[in-house]
């Protein structure tokens, strides 16, 4: 285990920001994390999986972890379902890809998202109606204060839109180091209701689709609107749907009566952000390195050489903006540091 000082951090986060590290370490197995968390000599940790879902807008004066635990293995199966456990430097969409493989069925229309395994269920990744906790069993983790193991199950997990126990009680508290998977052999559970999905199947002329035709429709489906974090860095959507109660949603609808949404309870409505920012005219807008995707209003991205407080100050000046044409606060999605 070698700690290294002052490292650029560019190629760690999908942004492709160029903060550094004070120190720097790379984990490959649970006894090298006990170890470096029981070192008092760095008592500041700041935890990096695969960088996909963050934003960097300062030099991280701390220990920075990069977990980079590798393995998959069967817990137990039986004709019908497996139980899989994936380490958590495992990256998603090689996971993914593995067990559409193996005939294992349950995440491919989650093909293509960026980040490793153990940052998933962090905020419940979600995309094409299906979500990280309809497939979770467990995750394993390690204390960061007690250096201890401890299980979370899907129930202590609290998942919710885009949102989990570690993202509020039990954030910075513990480092995931695998997740278990309960997954189909047989008689998949295919999600085909997203319009775009069902588009791309019926072009193909597909008409019983494997989970192998869902994970290629997502792709295509994700590469002709998303930008690829290799080529343009990205974090995803940087903002989450807002979500609004029945009044406010009354007068929105009579003020935009074309705008799209899902209602999701009697009382609760989801708006598309991305809608609102396209609608406060800052689709495919660039200022500087710092930009608007021009397929995807909700992506921000960096064309090269943006600082993270370039991008953040965009976010800002499109929160101000969506907020005062209609009266909606749109919160980031991606962590802000
Ligand atoms: N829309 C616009 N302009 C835009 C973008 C979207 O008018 O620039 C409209 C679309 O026309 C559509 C609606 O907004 O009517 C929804 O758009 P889309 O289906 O593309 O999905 P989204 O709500 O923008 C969410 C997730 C994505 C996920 C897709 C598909 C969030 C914050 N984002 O986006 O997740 O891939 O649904 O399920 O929930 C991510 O989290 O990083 C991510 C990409």
């Amino acid at each position: 285990m070698q700690i290294e000082e002052n490292k650029s951090l560019k190629d760690y986060n999908t942004f492709g920001i160029a903060c550094s590290a004070r120190y720097f370490v790379e984990i490959t197995s649970i006894e090298e994390l006990k170890e470096i968390l029981a070192n008092q000599n760095y008592t500041e940790r700041f935890i990096l999986g695969g960088g996909s879902n963050m934003l960097l807008t300062k030099d991280i004066d701390a220990l920075v972890i990069h977990v980079n635990l590798k393995g998959i293995k069967i817990i137990s199966e039986t004709d019908t379902h497996v139980t899989l456990q994936a380490m958590a430097g495992e990256n998603w969409h090689e996971f993914v890809q593995f067990c559409i493989q193996e005939n294992y069925g349950g995440i491919e229309n989650l093909s293509l998202i960026p980040g490793n395994v153990g940052t998933a269920p962090i905020q419940n990744i979600g995309a094409y109606g299906v979500e990280l906790k309809d497939v979770f069993v467990s995750c394993n983790t390690v204390e960061i204060a007690s250096t201890k193991e401890q299980e979370f199950t899907k129930k202590d997990c609290n998942f919710g839109y885009r949102n989990s126990i570690f993202k509020n009680e039990a954030k910075g508290k513990y480092i995931i180091t695998s997740v278990t998977f309960q997954l189909t052999k047989t008689n998949h559970n295919l999600n085909t209701d997203y319009g775009a999905i069902q588009q791309n199947l019926s072009e193909k002329n597909i008409e019983n689709p494997s989970i192998s035709d869902i994970s290629e429709a997502v792709i295509a489906i994700r590469q002709s609107k998303l930008p690829d974090p290799k080529k343009l860095g990205n974090s995803g959507s940087f903002f989450k749907n807002p979500i609004v109660g029945s009044e406010k949603f009354k007068q929105f609808k009579i003020d935009n009566p074309d705008a799209p949404y899902y209602q999701l309870s009697p009382s609760e409505y989801k708006i598309p952000a991305g809608w609102l920012i396209e609608q406060a005219g800052f689709k495919g807008k660039r200022y500087d390195d710092a930009g608007v995707h021009k397929n995807q209003a909700l992506v921000l991205v960096n064309y090269g050489n943006a600082s993270g407080n370039d991008i953040w100050q965009l976010a800002l000046t499109i929160q101000q903006k969506v907020k005062d044409q209609f009266g909606i606060f749109i919160e980031p999605e991606v962590n802000v540091f």
